[in-house]
Formats: C-alpha cells, sequence, structure tokens
C-alpha cells in the first residue's frame, strides 16, 4: 500500500567527465514531470578516457550535486557506457522472459567479444507481443570492472542505494520521449560531450548501433586555444556561443570531420552486417558540444542530411522554477542522458 503522500521521485544521475548532472523527475501523477536540474562543473583531470583519475574529486562532485537536489529519499539511477559496453540487438527462439534469461549467457558468448567471467548481461525483449518463432533481444554486456568501479564511486558519493543502467538505453528513452517523429526509419542520435561523442543509430526506433567517438568539447577548445592562443576561459565562452568576434571555422572542420567520419564508418560498417540497410536520414545532436555555434550545419552539409539540435524537454513538463538560475535552452541540450535515466519510475 502506498503511504499517504508518498512521492515517486526519481534522481538521474549522469557523472560525465565535463559535468556532474542530476534531474529529478516526479513520478507521482503518471505523466513524468521534471522537477530539479543540478549541473556541477569537473575539471579535466578528474575523470580523462572515462576513467575516474580523482576519486575523491569526483565522488565529492556527486555528493555535491546530490545534496543540491535538496531531497532526501532517493531512487537514484546512473549508467555506464563506452567501449567496455556493448549492445547488441540479436534474435532467438521465441520463449518466456525466465528462460531467455537462462539463455543469454549461451547467446552472449556468440556476439561479445569480452571473456564471459568478466561480464555482467541484461538484455530486452523488443516485441515481447509479437508471435513468430523469433524474438528480437537487446543484449548489453557490461565488463564487471566498469560496473563495480561505478558502484564503488557511487557508494563513496553516499548515493546509496542505485541502479546501474546503461547509457545507450537512457539516451534512447529520452530521445524517444521526446522526439517520437525520430523513431521510424533509420536515424543517428549523436551526443557530443566533453571528451566523447557517443553515436546511437536507431532502426524505426530500436537502438541497432552505438559507438563512441574520441572527440567532443575538450578537443574543440584546445584546438581554438592553440589557433587563436585563447585562454581556456575565452575558448569556453565561443565555443557555448557567448563571443562571436573569432571564426570558429577551422576547428569546426577539423573536428566535426571527425565526427562525420566515425559516422560513416558506422554506416558502411550496417550495410555490410545488417540486411536492408538502408541509408541514415537524419541526424538528432545532443550534449554540449551540440551548442558550437556552425557545427551542426556544417555536419549538414558534410553528410548532406539534416542534422539537429535534439531537445530532451521538448515533449517534458517541467516545473516552474526546476532550473532556477539555469537558462533552459543552453542546458536542455545536456540532459539528454539525465532525463532518460530519470525517466526510469521508482517501483
Ligand atoms: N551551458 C553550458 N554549461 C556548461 N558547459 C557547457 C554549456 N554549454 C556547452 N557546454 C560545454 O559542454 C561540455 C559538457 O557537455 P556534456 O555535459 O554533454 O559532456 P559530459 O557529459 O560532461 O562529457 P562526456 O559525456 O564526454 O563524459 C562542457 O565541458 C562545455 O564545454
Ligand atoms: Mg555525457
Amino acid at each position: 500500500m502506498a503511504l499517504f503522500g508518498r512521492k515517486k521521485l526519481t534522481v538521474g544521475l549522469d557523472v560525465g567527465s565535463g559535468l556532474v548532472k542530476a534531474v529529478v523527475m516526479d513520478h507521482t501523477s503518471g505523466t513524468p514531470e521534471l522537477t530539479k536540474v543540478v549541473i556541477t562543473p569537473l575539471n579535466d583531470t578528474a575523470i580523462v578516457e572515462g576513467e575516474v583519475m580523482d576519486h575523491a574529486i569526483v565522488a565529492d562532485a556527486i555528493r555535491q550535486t546530490l545534496e543540491a537536489t535538496g531531497i532526501k529519499t532517493k531512487h537514484i539511477v546512473s549508467a555506464v557506457g563506452g567501449r567496455d559496453v556493448i549492445v547488441k540487438k540479436i534474435s532467438i527462439e521465441r520463449v518466456k522472459e525466465a528462460q531467455a534469461r537462462e539463455l543469454m549467457r549461451w547467446e552472449a558468448e556468440q556476439h561479445v567479444p569480452f571473456d564471459m567471467e568478466s561480464v555482467e548481461l541484461d538484455f530486452q525483449i523488443l516485441d515481447p507481443d509479437a508471435d513468430g518463432l523469433e524474438m528480437s533481444v537487446l543484449l548489453v554486456a557490461a565488463k564487471r570492472d566498469l560496473v563495480e568501479a561505478k558502484r564503488t564511486l557511487l557508494t563513496d558519493a553516499g548515493a546509496a542505494p542505485f541502479i546501474i543502467d546503461v547509457d545507450a538505453f537512457a539516451l534512447h528513452n529520452a530521445f524517444g520521449l521526446n522526439h517520437p517523429d525520430a523513431m521510424s526509419g533509420t536515424v543517428a542520435l549523436l551526443n557530443i560531450g566533453h571528451e566523447a561523442t557517443n553515436l546511437n543509430i536507431l532502426d524505426d526506433g530500436v537502438p541497432i548501433l552505438t559507438r563512441d567517438l574520441t572527440v567532443g568539447t575538450r578537443r574543440f577548445r584546445e584546438d581554438l586555444q592553440r589557433e587563436h592562443g585563447a585562454s581556456n576561459d575565452d575558448a569556453e565562452t565561443m565555443l557555448r556561443g557567448y563571443d562571436r568576434t573569432l571564426p570558429l571555422d577551422g576547428v569546426v572542420a577539423l573536428r566535426g570531420e571527425e565526427i562525420a567520419v566515425g559516422m560513416e564508418r558506422a554506416a558502411t560498417f550496417l550495410a555490410t552486417s545488417t540486411r536492408n540497410f538502408g541509408q541514415i536520414r537524419a541526424v538528432f545532436a545532443c550534449g554540449g558540444g551540440a551548442r558550437i555555434p556552425g557545427l551542426l550545419p556544417w555536419l549538414s552539409e558534410r553528410l548532406r542530411i539534416p542534422v539537429q539540435l535534439a531537445n530532451p524537454l521538448a515533449q517534458l513538463r517541467v516545473r516552474e522554477g526546476a532550473m532556477e538560475f539555469l537558462s533552459t535552452d543552453e542546458v536542455a541540450p545536456l540532459l539528454m542522458l539525465p532525463v532518460g535515466l530519470a525517466l526510469r519510475a521508482a517501483a
């Protein structure tokens, strides 16, 4: 029995290499409502190449972020991602969920290039209501070390209890809710972060490929510092579009090319490995890097398909004051992952 006045609050916690982000979602009414956003910056050396280099600093930033949400009873959802997490769509004989669970280890051995002893597996049946002999399953394998490191970090930050999800799923959930029009045909979701760009390719709403490219706002910023002798802060100001006195074209073309090539490689891979793979018809971009002036138009011209900004708040109820002094337009692109995490309602 639910207690009177009990609230179903979920905190989506995204520990990014540039920013730790928490989003509080109220699920009480059945329709999720975003009630609070907290963002805490990290310095460049705290998390490098996806690895936590300074445990104490990151744990502190997480603690500070959670405290600032101002809520006590917490259902916290965080996630792991990167190259030590593999998401793969497979087909298996149609069985009940419990039986599928038993089959998964065997299936994973055929599909996952990791040592089975060192991974944690999860899965999702994509067509549970269909009836055919086969069913589509999204298989997830994450290296146990990665999941353990995340558990330790969250525990040390006082975040317990928590759930650990997978980045690609959370991104996909937030994206699907806010851009239902993108759930048909083949589209790419690009989350251009501080250190990495997560590329997710969806076919009729099903993630069929997820990859990380090693380019993010940090690279753009370092290029600007080198090219224009800009200070750290000045380069950052330019990347966020507050100072347009210096041209960003060179940097946008250099790093944009890396993103474009990453996308082309992924598309080529899919064309050779997937039956009936068509063209990517559109790209939706989010993450701090999606705000870089000129980057999305440049990518659109280079790839010759529409590239638009994805907005995790487009279809979401946002309580007045949830953002406090943050500017919604500026911050929204950064929130796709934490919103997706927070969409997972407390049981
Ligand atoms: N309003 C903003 N506030 C803070 N940073 C911003 C803003 N707009 C753009 N940025 C840039 O976006 C970066 C953070 O983007 P994002 O939150 O997507 O990355 P992250 O999740 O921390 O990194 P990663 O996913 O690579 O680990 C910042 O480092 C900064 O360069
Ligand atoms: Mg990120």
